[in-house]
């Protein structure tokens, strides 16, 4: 790419605000035109500028020829800033990206690696592109009771078991914010010719500051995706594909983008990422570097605190482990002897913070460019009440016997595409064991699925499934949403 490409330019929104500006009279989609016909109510909730932008890409944001120069122009300007040769606007979600990535890189049938700890959404790719999946299981860090990322040492073995696969696929970040080593990982792929796709859909701010962890990109991912809507500013749904090198076909990347994003995406999404691009592009230093400052500053202010710990850098010694991204602030309250979710219930009610994660043992305050000294306190100020509430009155302790991660290991047993859509019954959950799962089950957050189609269920995720129902856990993805029986292959 170009070094002249200027980085203070946004073509969408310059192209959002001269739609505006021209006083345009539309005889096109959306039925609203620019918000004329929607009524007081609607208006007053979701705004009257919203409408005026909500335009149609042809016609509204590029001309009648259908060039798309303007998103190309703003998509190429993105490229630049997160190290890649080319990146595309999704406006359906990190879902979307994950699913054209690995359409763009394996056809049916070929064998891919799947570092198991994925989100639902590499489920869904793997259905809908029926390439036939290897599971590399990614140490548990039974400390935290999480699976991070793989070892380089356990690519170098699964990529000799399996010296026939196309491409190896890992999440980093992961939902707490620890990387793998991506670097070490892409030699090890490229040695073998397998490529390298990494979902970063946690990790699309690390271009913008050096005490950040490096992007995947920047290690020599071949492709990646990154939720622009989850650490950025995107709107929600924004988010970016990308690639770099030799071994990603570009038109076969825009190709099977074609075949999922909506011909009507959303231009609000679209100058979402463009005008995030820009800003970060001249100011992401300086507001990353606030973040950072936030984070440190609540993590340090834990010491007058009881019973709250914030995980940290103790993590670095642990298998797979490569670097933190700070501003995912991971607090454990074994401490106080509450579940990471009778946390967040507690903050939600008495003192109106939420927080973007809560399971057994920990929450996720997820800092962003958002935060300040006033949102950092009310954060503090909520975790001294959480704590002085659990001492004086005691939380229910976490449930018993709830069998660790090491316990739900899983494995293959028919194609999952084969599993979701043959011949299903219902059975109910005791019966389950030994059944294979026709349905994705997956606790939220963080989504990853305890079970995808065609795995075999066993005795231990039924005590999971309890546990979880216990605590409250939503499961989004199964048929039956009581979970009181499962769709399993007939
Ligand atoms: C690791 C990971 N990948 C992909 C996705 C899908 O992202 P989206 O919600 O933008 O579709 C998520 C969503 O939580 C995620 O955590």
């Amino acid at each position: 790419l170009s070094e002249a490409l200027d980085q203070s330019r946004a073509p969408i929104l310059e192209a959002l605000q001269k739609f505006v500006d021209n006083g345009v009279t539309q005889f096109t989609t959306p039925g609203h035109k620019s918000g004329r016909s929607i009524d007081e109510y609607t208006a007053s909730v979701l705004g009257q500028s919203t409408f005026a932008r909500d335009i149609p890409e042809l016609t509204g944001v590029e001309d009648r020829h259908m060039t798309v120069e303007v998103t190309q122009e703003a998509q190429d300007l993105a490229a630049q800033v997160h190290h890649a040769d080319g990146v595309m606007f999704s406006s359906n979600g990190s879902s979307l990206s994950v699913h054209v990535a690995l359409m763009t890189i394996a056809n049916r049938g070929d064998k891919v690696i799947f570092a198991r700890n994925f989100h639902r959404s590499v489920a869904a790719a793997i259905i809908l592109t029926e390439v036939t999946p290897v599971w590399l299981q990614p140490p548990v860090d039974t400390e935290m009771n999480v699976q991070h990322g793989p070892t380089v040492e356990s690519v170098r073995e699964i990529i000799a078991k399996h010296p026939d696969a196309k491409a190896l696929m890992l999440t980093s970040p992961d939902y707490y914010g620890f990387t793998s080593d991506i670097r070490g990982i892409a030699e090890v792929c490229h040695e073998h010719d397998v490529v390298l796709m990494v979902d970063a859909a946690w990790g699309p701010h690390f271009p913008f500051h050096p005490e950040l962890p490096a992007s995947e990109m920047e290690c020599g991912a071949d492709i990646a995706v990154g939720s622009i809507h989850k650490t950025l500013n995107g709107l929600q749904q924004a988010s970016i594909l990308k690639y770099a090198g030799p071994r990603v076909d570009p038109n076969r990347a825009k190709l099977a983008f074609g075949l999922y994003e909506s011909t009507s995406a959303s231009m609000l999404v679209f100058g979402s990422i463009d005008g995030d691009r820009r800003l970060m592009a001249m100011r992401g230093e300086e507001l990353w570097g606030n973040a950072l400052r936030q984070s440190r500053r609540i993590r340090a202010s834990l010491a007058g605190i009881q019973g709250i710990r914030a995980v940290g850098r103790e993590v670095l010694e642990r298998p797979g482990v490569f670097d933190q991204d700070e501003t995912k602030l991971v607090l454990d309250f074994s401490g106080l002897g509450i579940t990471g979710v009778q946390a967040a219930d507690f903050l939600a009610t008495e003192c109106r913070i939420t927080v973007e994660l809560a399971e057994q043992r920990h929450i996720m305050a997820l800092i962003t460019a958002a935060d300040d000294d006033r949102t950092a306190d009310r954060l503090i100020e909520g975790l001294r009440l959480l704590a002085s509430w659990a001492t004086e009155h005691g939380g229910t302790p976490p449930p018993a016997g709830v069998p660790p991660l090491a316990d739900l290991q899983t494995e293959v047993v028919l194609s999952p595409r084969d599993a979701m859509f043959g011949r299903v019954r219902s059975v109910p959950l005791e019966d389950a064991p030994g059944q294979i799962i026709a349905e994705c089950v997956s606790p939220y957050p963080p989504g990853i699925p305890l079970l995808i189609p065609g795995e075999r269920i066993t005795p231990p995720m039924i005590d999971f499934i309890h546990a979880i129902q216990d605590m409250r856990i939503p499961v989004p993805d199964t048929v039956d949403s009581s979970l009181k029986t499962l769709r399993v292959v007939a």
